[in-house]
């Protein structure tokens, strides 16, 4: 191996540590965690204790929040329901049905947990990282906090 090829190796093992540390939400290297596949066998569906670190970059960016109500109803309404508690018209069909997502079980989780698993999805829902951005995933989970409050 020529020397200059070792030197751009390291180089990028250093950049991928250095990015899954700081781990930001707009940072492309902190994506690669995310492929994590989920538990499966229980009923409950559990984030890896590692994304609760995951500092959500767009926490009380009331605009966000605004982009994730819109992007709510656009992707998530047919199995969330309009209000997020679970009974969109598609959640008969489904099982396990879509969770109620104002319910204490999910809010009590970290912005990071929600995140993930917006991220890498469990079936019947699909994974939103091929169709939405990093940023439009943070939105979703700033306006999954405000469903709470309704
Ligand atoms: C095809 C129906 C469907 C669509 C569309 C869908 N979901 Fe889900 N979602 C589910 C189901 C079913 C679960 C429960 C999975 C489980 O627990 O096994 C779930 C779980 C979740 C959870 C995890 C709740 C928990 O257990 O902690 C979040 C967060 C979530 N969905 C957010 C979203 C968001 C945001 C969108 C839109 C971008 C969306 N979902 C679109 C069906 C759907």
């Amino acid at each position: 191996m020529k020397p200059n090829i070792l030197i751009k190796i390291s180089f990028v093992a250093l950049f991928a540590s250095a990015s899954l540390l700081t781990a930001k939400g707009e940072n492309h290297k902190s994506e690669t965690i995310l492929y994590t596949t989920y538990q499966s066998g229980g009923s409950d569906w559990v984030a890896p204790k590692y994304v609760e670190k995951l500092k959500n970059p767009l926490a009380g960016n009331a605009k966000a929040t605004k982009d994730g109500k819109i992007l709510f109803n656009t992707n998530c309404v047919t199995c969330h329901g309009d209000k997020g508690e679970g009974n969109g018209p598609s959640a008969a069909t489904l099982n396990p049905k879509p969770k109620n997502l104002t319910s204490k079980q999910v809010q009590e989780q970290p912005d990071g947990a929600l995140y993930w698993k917006i991220t890498t999805g469990k079936p019947p829902m699909l994974s939103w990282q091929q169709t939405l951005n990093e940023k439009q995933r943070w939105s979703l989970v700033n306006y999954i906090r405000e469903l709470r409050k309704k």
